[in-house]
């Protein structure tokens, strides 16, 4: 029987004390005392290494004794380098550690520092968000091998074994893993073994049928859209066809078969919910595949363009929640279009043609339609085109006097394959290249061959481009360069408002409404400054579904999937918009209760909030009426009513006129505290109490109210859309007065929105410079044109403080507001400051036709 262990014991007191210095917790360096031989392996490197009174971190205490351990057999010049390692924090893991001293096994007294950081690991970070993504690119890539949760932890290894997921923290890798799984698979579920027979080498389950799709939650619809229908039949990388062979090969190098798309839009004008579904679609898809999505600014034509434009698409789709993979722009490869345009035209591809407009048009046909004609120019030798293209650039021509036109095939049945026009002039500076180019490349030359550069695997757009696509294809063809596949998919159209640039416009000169973000507007910087979540347009276009047929959709649709979007997620304050004073007689003037109540009924987690309750209280004069009938619960001469979360009904006893307008002005009510045979009342209203000492109630200096801008059902379709506007499309309501607990909630939710938002442009930050696997070993970062991160203010503003006004609509602060205690420290108590002013805007009313009935 062994010796019982005594750490008081003088032999091993000694020994512990050593341990500790070493910066071990007493019950570590006792746990490690009490095994013999680990003590002594330990006492020898701290003694040898002169670690002795170091006082290491826990982390690298415990590495320095899992070195001890197993790094027994090392020199002391190799135990030496793997402290130091630790010492630096370079090795921070035990599987570090582990590849460490493996590598110094077999390298003794040869240690290469680069070698043996890239053996061990070491400055390898992999983010959370990129092991989510590499997770979710291997179950896409290998999804055949998958069966369900019973290959779950041959998975988890297999990824663990990759050289991409090899440093990356493993929980990370098993928590990403199982949320994928869940995804996929479903819960998991006890299997019974039985089962597993039956069903095994059995069909897999089909998909949940299209009726139980529909009903059920945004998270299905979000999977189903990307796996079944227009985005479920997509190609694989790589199985989109070539001209040569070899390009399918260097292009799946290039992306190692990882879906690649782009968000093309041109920097012309401000994005509109249309183009959240572009957004949608092509971050969506690539992310769900664990793909990359460029942002690419299309901007080859420099007259539209305006910074205020770049900047705001950026912010769009962040604010929406995507993050670009790189940040291009069309302009970055103005040279290498241009030699492409002289490659094409050395191989008798393109031609430079004088031909005016009008004569271009007729040689086409003409407006009859007729056979086209090829022009004079068609024909010139290859020689003249390439000097000619040259003295275009050169400034040798002015607008319209020279045009390269691609010699495709006139007989096509196609317009598009009628030499359609590759490069124009126009003289106009250009907003990031200057004057350096007097020609610019047209979207039918810029854009396939931008796909191309960029190794886009999937080039996904709107059924207007159906008929570009062979042109697309001939070019990339005629240039022999990898061919993407461009995939064709239904706009998303929105019914009742119009979304036209040059009509926006109109409507914004001429003053009809107040801005680009004017809430009644559908661009996205409007939808945003109302206060519409980026989460309820994504489920909303979620929902919709993506196919080949274009949606036509009411905006009352868009408002029904905001409100269901809002219903468990806005948090419910009481708000009273038209005050009617109330005073309780049989309450005394000193009595004050502070309530605290629920900010939603269904979602605790929301928390609550504290109001007093006093004498004197507001309620909505809609909820008052001299009449009584008997489908009628609220409050009426001699009526009672349930007051939300209040000690007790009230009754109405009287109520005082003023003399001049007969209006009722206030009312005098009892509180039914005492009164048991009082019924339970068949109604409840939203109240708000007077007590200034608590700074009740909040007084909103303006709460604007949004109704359809347009009288007809599609102003879009109308003559004279300016004449279909409705007059009284925006409703200002002053002196509504909001529950004090606005206030608590206010600063919560910005100092909520600016930390997550502060972390996700770290994650862009890091994720923009982060080595990719083209990249060298060293981990030079690849050369993306990624600017510097923006600023939290564009990704969080008043809007983010959204609530229901309780029985009144939803609501979110406006941009115009200034409420002082938001812009203080986060600790700073929450409340009103002197200069104030509280704008509400509402998102949506309760009900869709409640503001019909309201009027
Ligand atoms: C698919 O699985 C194989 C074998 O585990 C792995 O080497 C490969 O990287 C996986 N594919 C992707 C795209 O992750
Ligand atoms: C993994 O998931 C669990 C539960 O879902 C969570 O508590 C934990 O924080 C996650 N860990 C990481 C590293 O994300
Ligand atoms: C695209 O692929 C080609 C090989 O086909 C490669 O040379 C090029 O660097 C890749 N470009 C990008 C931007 O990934
Ligand atoms: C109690 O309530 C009933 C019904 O509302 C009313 O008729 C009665 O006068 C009340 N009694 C007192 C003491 O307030
Ligand atoms: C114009 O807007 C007001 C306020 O919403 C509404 O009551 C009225 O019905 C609208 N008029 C038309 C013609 O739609």
């Amino acid at each position: 029987m062994p010796p019982k262990f005594d750490p008081k014991d003088p032999a091993v007191a000694p020994l512990i004390a050593l341990f500790e210095s070493l910066g071990l917790s007493t019950p570590k360096a006792v746990e490690a005392a009490k095994a013999p031989k680990t003590a002594a392996a330990l006492k020898e490197i701290i003694i040898s290494q002169h670690l002795e009174g170091k006082r290491l971190d826990e982390k690298r205490a415990a590495l320095i004794v899992s070195l001890a351990g197993v790094g027994a057999k090392l020199g002391q010049e190799e135990k030496a380098y793997a402290v130091r390692k630790v010492e630096e924090g370079k090795l921070e893991r035990a599987d570090q550690l582990a590849a460490a001293v493996k590598y110094l096994e077999l390298h003794r007294n040869a240690i290469d520092d680069a070698e043996f950081d890239r053996e061990c690991g070491v400055g390898v970070v992999v983010t959370p968000e990129e092991v989510k993504r590499l997770v979710l690119l291997y179950l896409s890539a290998n999804a055949s091998e998958i069966e369900g949760w019973q290959s779950f932890s041959a998975t988890l290894m297999k990824l663990k074994a990759t050289p991409e997921l090899r440093w990356a923290p493993t929980l990370d890798v098993k928590n990403s893993t199982e949320a994928a799984f869940l995804e996929k698979f479903g819960p998991k579920v006890a299997v019974n073994p039985k089962d597993v027979k039956k069903t095994a080498g059995a069909p897999k389950v089909a998909p949940a049928s299209t009726a139980e799709a529909s009903s059920s939650t945004a998270v299905t619809t979000e999977r189903s859209v990307f796996e079944e229908g227009f985005l479920g039949k997509l190609h694989k990388p790589g199985g989109n066809p070539q001209i040569n062979p070899k390009l399918k090969e260097q292009h799946l190098k290039a992306t190692g078969g990882e879906v690649w798309t782009r968000f093309p839009p041109e920097p012309n004008g401000f994005l509109h919910i249309g183009h959240s579904k572009a957004i949608f679609v092509n971050f969506g898809y690539a992310a769900h595949h664990g793909g990359r999505c460029y942002l690419r600014y299309d901007d080859t034509n420099p007259e539209a363009e305006e910074q205020q434009y770049f900047d705001s698409i950026l912010a769009m789709v962040r604010w929406l929640g995507y993050e670009p993979w790189k940040i291009t722009y069309s302009s970055d490869y103005f040279q290498k279009l241009y030699d492409l345009a002289v490659e094409l035209i050395k191989r008798d591809k393109a031609y430079v043609c004088h031909c005016s407009a009008e004569q271009i048009f007729a040689d086409r046909g003409g407006e009859e339609r007729g056979p086209r004609r090829a022009c004079e120019h068609r024909s010139r030798p290859i020689e003249e085109s390439l000097a000619e293209f040259e003295g275009m650039r050169d400034g040798k021509y002015k607008p319209g006097e020279a045009t390269l036109r691609m010699k495709q095939d006139l007989e096509d049945g196609n317009p598009m394959m009628w030499d359609i026009v590759a490069y124009r002039v126009l003289n106009a500076p250009h907003h990031r290249t200057g004057t350096t180019w007097r020609i610019y490349p047209t979207y039918d030359f810029t854009h396939c061959l931008c796909d191309s550069f960029e190794n886009i695997s999937h080039s996904l757009c709107t059924t207007e481009f159906i008929l570009s696509r062979e042109s697309y294809e001939w070019l990339c063809d005629a240039l022999e360069v990898y061919k993407p596949r461009q995939s064709e998919y239904g706009r998303l159209n929105l019914q009742g408002t119009v979304m036209s640039k040059r009509k926006i416009l109109k409507l914004v000169k001429e003053g009809h409404v107040n801005g680009w973000d004017d809430p009644r507007l559908y661009t996205l910087i409007a939808l945003r400054r109302r206060g519409v979540p980026p989460g309820a347009i994504i489920s909303f276009v979620s929902g919709l579904g993506v196919s080949t047929s274009p949606s036509n959709i009411q905006t009352a649709r868009f408002e029904q999937a905001v409100r269901q979007y809002l219903e468990n997620t806005a948090p419910r304050l009481m708000m009273v918009l038209k005050p009617l004073k109330v005073t309780l007689e049989n309450v005394p003037e000193d009595r004050i209760i502070m309530i605290e109540k629920p900010l939603h009924p269904k979602v605790p987690e929301l928390g609550t909030s504290v109001v007093p309750f006093t004498r004197t209280l507001y309620i909505d004069a809609d909820d008052f009426r001299l009449e009584d009938s008997k489908d009628y619960f609220r409050l009426a001469p001699g009526k009672t009513v349930g007051l939300f979360q209040a000690p007790a009904p009230i009754t109405c006893t009287k109520y005082r006129t003023d003399p001049t307008t007969g209006e009722v002005v206030e009312l005098f009510c009892n509180l039914e505290e005492s009164n048991s045979t009082s019924k339970k009342p068949k109604a409840f209203i939203q109240w708000v109490a007077d007590h200034p000492a608590s700074g009740s109630p909040v007084r909103i200096d303006e709460t604007r109210v949004f109704h359809q801008l347009f009288k007809s059902d599609d102003p879009a379709a109308t003559d004279d859309f300016i004449a279909d506007l409705n007059a009284s499309s925006l409703e200002v309501v002053k002196g509504a007065l909001l529950e004090v607990g606005f206030w608590s909630l206010a600063k919560k939710a910005m100092v909520d929105a600016r930390k997550e938002s502060e972390a996700r442009l770290k994650t862009a930050a890091t994720a923009g410079s982060e080595p990719t696997k083209e990249a060298s070993p060293n981990g030079a970062p690849h050369d993306g044109h990624n600017e510097p991160v923006a600023s939290v203010a564009q990704l969080v503003g008043n809007e983010c403080i959204r609530f229901q006004g309780l029985r009144v609509g939803y609501f979110a602060v406006d941009k115009d507001a200034k409420l002082g205690c938001l812009t203080e420290e986060d600790t700073a108590a929450p409340g009103a400051r002197p200069g104030d002013v509280v704008i509400l805007n509402r998102i949506v009313s309760l009900k869709e036709d409640s503001a019909k009935k309201a009027s």
